[in-house]
């Protein structure tokens, strides 16, 4: 998984003619980007309404053992895993005006510390009380007087609503498919093979061998999990890999072909091998209620805006280097 806060880039759809009315905005998920989002809409005045089709708040950083289906049938977008650790100092994840406590002195922080900082942050601004849970937006529309209409799934009750907005903010996040590359030989693999967005807990590849393809930040931090309950771990990478790894993880150049128990790499060695763990990143996210036809909402795209992070590296020791941790 990209850790990195690409997603804090938001689109913002905006109608010709605003007039002096409240602005509404319908923000579309209640991850980072959604929550900082909130947060400006309410320091301007604006009247807004999350809509977030899970339970809960933090996107990408909510935990679930779910990977492919939520409990309502709808894709499980996240691909969080059991003790990820952020490959982005703290420092550089703060929303402006609401810090990390005190006490938190590491700069590579856990998945949970994470979430408990976006779910505190929910809480002082009272941005919890503008959260529709378990709403899925199905589609937006622009409507002729400039404003917008969004069409709403009530995942639970399975009610369809519209509502009426001038200004709609897409903060879902823009990856989404797995991307497995085609690797020749891979179909006749007889062990077990998955994708880091389907991994979640390190213990079940106890006493395995895996080789883990791809050496960016997901398949470094879960090499790192790995080789605590794993026979052997190899990672095949085709970059330099920035940080020291331990012992039992063993570098490898990328896969020249994969047979039914084993695997040769390019330069000619070959490893039996039980698990193939693809950390080969994911493919651009769609949108796909914004591409209807009748709906080219492309063109009405007004602004990009990148929103203000906090970026005081003054605390931050670790910053200047590379992943200067120790694992
Ligand atoms: C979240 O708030 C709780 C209660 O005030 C506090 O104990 C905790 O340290 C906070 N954690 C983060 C990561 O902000």
């Amino acid at each position: 998984m990209h850790l990195a806060f690409c997603s804090i880039i938001v689109f913002i759809f905006v109608c010709s003619n605003q007039g002096h009315q409240t602005m509404k905005v319908a923000i579309i998920g209640a991850g980072p980007s959604g929550l900082i989002s909130a947060k400006y809409c309410a320091d301007a005045g604006f009247d807004y309404d999350i809509y977030e089709q899970t339970g809960a708040v933090g996107g990408t950083w909510v935990y679930t053992d779910k990977t492919d289906l939520d409990e309502n049938d709808l894709p499980v977008h996240s691909s969080m895993y059991k003790n990820l650790r952020t490959n982005l100092p703290k420092e550089l994840m703060t929303f402006g005006g609401f810090t990390y406590p005190e006490e938190l002195k590491r700069s590579y922080l856990y998945q949970a510390e994470v979430l408990q900082y976006f779910e505190n942050f929910t809480k002082h601004f009272h941005i919890d009380e503008h959260i529709k849970f378990f709403s899925y937006v199905k589609q937006i529309e622009s409507l002729t007087n400039g404003k917008w209409l969004v069409k709403l799934l009530d995942v639970k009750s399975k009610t369809e609503t519209e509502h009426i907005y001038n200004v709609v903010m897409v903060c879902n996040g823009h990856y989404e498919k797995p991307f497995i590359p085609d690797i020749k030989g891979a179909s006749g693999f007889e062990g077990m093979k998955l994708h880091s967005h389907a991994y979640r807990i390190a213990e079940i590849f106890t006493g395995k061998t895996v080789l883990i393809i791809g050496g960016g930040p997901s398949g470094i931090d879960i090499s790192r999990l790995l080789s605590k309950v794993a026979l052997k771990v190899f990672l095949s990478h085709r970059n330099v890999i920035p940080i020291k790894l331990p012992n039992s993880v063993y570098l490898k150049p990328i896969v020249k072909e994969i047979f039914k128990n084993s695997v040769v790499f390019n330069d000619g060695t070959e490893e039996n091998i039980d698990v193939i763990l693809y950390c080969t990143g994911k493919v651009i996210y769609k949108h796909m209620y914004l591409t209807q036809n009748n709906n080219p909402m492309y063109n009405k795209i007004r602004y990009l805006i990148n929103v203000k992070i906090n970026f005081d590296m003054t605390n931050c020791k670790t910053c200047k280097k590379t992943a200067n941790f120790t694992l």
